[in-house]
């Protein structure tokens, strides 16, 4: 299985494999929520757990969203009962509308399933053998958990370039090992230059409500021995003003096709500040996460459980628990204040509406 060898090899570059499939139709992650007290794996051969375990955020960021939904319907295949061809693909869709629900903002989710279902079926016009088309649908999954540890270390490769010896870059949420199949997509660069030689500094912003860049990124870069000093969210217009960051580099959940950018909450925030300060913001995230229908700030954005902002990761209140709250999970940073998006592709630059459908190979009124 040339498939199995090449992905053993990359993952063997991996100090982190968040999530993987196992043989004998298990998937395997590690359930982020519990990072930085416990490193506990959870298993599951059923998809609608592991939809829960996106929907609840034990396996989180956009790219390793996509990973596991393309997992979950592998799972979906690998169990069904299904009697011939017609009855899997039923069965698929099923399992297809079961993970769209799950987040609705991270765009590299709806691409993995429509990817995994298109695979399915092209498969099922093939050959009417449900195995056939079971062992298609396991196999697109994994080509796309391969397809993301090498689109991350290409970034790394192409954004390290931008890095010079002794910057200091300051990130936001987690975008590493962690959110996605392996290695990282801007802490993977982050990674990337480090592994280069360059020596770097990192300022990551704790990331409220849910802490991912205190309890993730800081996890990951100690782990690794990387420069890292943790703030608080609302020390970003300090540690600017005070010239402590060169650059900025984050990933994304889902860009448009003209270059507005969902991330976590605050990243807008953030991008505000890095212009007022003329310094350099840039995004790192893979083609499967521009969405090609969309143009314009109108992303989905997801809205969360209150208690989330009531609570310090659900252990401490910290408020008047009756208190109205409002939890968008994203926000929108407009292309103006984006200087490049680093893809495995290529960067995209200025204007994004002409640079982005060229990645992706699009003409540019497609
Ligand atoms: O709510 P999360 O933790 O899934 O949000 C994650 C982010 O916003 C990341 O920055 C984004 O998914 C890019 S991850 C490589």
């Amino acid at each position: 299985m040339e498939l199995d060898k090449k992905l053993e090899k990359l993952a063997s570059r991996l100090r982190i494999r968040p999530i993987e499939w196992l043989d004998d139709g298990r998937v395997r992650w590690l359930d982020v929520r519990l990072i930085p007290w416990e490193e506990v794996y959870r298993e599951t051969r059923d998809y609608r757990r592991l939809a829960k375990a996106i929907r609840d955020m034990e396996i989180r960021g956009a790219p390793a969203i996509g990973v596991a939904a393309a997992l979950g319907l592998a799972l979906a295949a690998f169990h069904s009962k299904a009697s011939n061809v017609g009855e899997l693909l039923k069965d698929l869709e099923e399992a297809a509308n079961v993970l769209r629900e799950t987040r609705p903002t991270a765009y590299n989710l709806f691409w993995a399933i429509d990817r995994v279902l298109e695979r399915a079926r092209r498969a099922a016009s093939e050959s009417s053998s449900v195995d056939d088309v079971r062992n298609a649908v396991i196999e697109e999954a994994k080509r796309i958990m391969l397809e993301d540890i090498e689109a991350n270390i290409r970034m790394g490769e192409i954004g390290a370039k931008l890095i010079q010896d002794g910057d200091t870059i300051l990130t936001h949420c987690n975008t590493g090992a962690l959110a996605t199949a392996g290695y990282g997509t801007a802490l993977g660069v982050i990674r990337a230059a480090v592994e280069e030689g360059k020596r770097i500094r990192v300022i990551a912003t704790e990331t409220r409500p849910l802490l991912q860049g205190a309890r993730l990124t800081v996890w990951e870069l100690v782990k690794e021995g990387i420069d890292v000093t943790l703030i608080t969210d609302n020390m970003v217009g300090y540690v600017m003003s005070k010239g402590l960051v060169d650059k900025v580099f984050v990933g994304a959940d889902r860009i448009t096709l003209d270059g507005y950018v969902a991330n976590k909450i605050g990243t807008y925030t953030i991008a505000v500040l890095a212009n007022r300060h003329g310094v350099p913001f840039y995004v790192v995230a893979p083609t499967s996460t521009i969405d090609p229908r969309l143009r314009g700030p109108s992303i989905p954005i997801e809205e969360r459980d209150p208690d989330e902002v009531r609570t310090v990761v659900g252990k401490v209140v910290i408020t008047v628990p009756e208190v109205r709250v409002l939890n968008p999970a994203f926000d929108v940073t407009p292309p103006e204040l984006v200087t490049a998006i680093i893809t495995e592709r290529g960067i995209a630059t200025k204007p994004y509406e002409k640079s982005i459908p060229r990645i992706l190979g699009l003409k540019e009124d497609d």
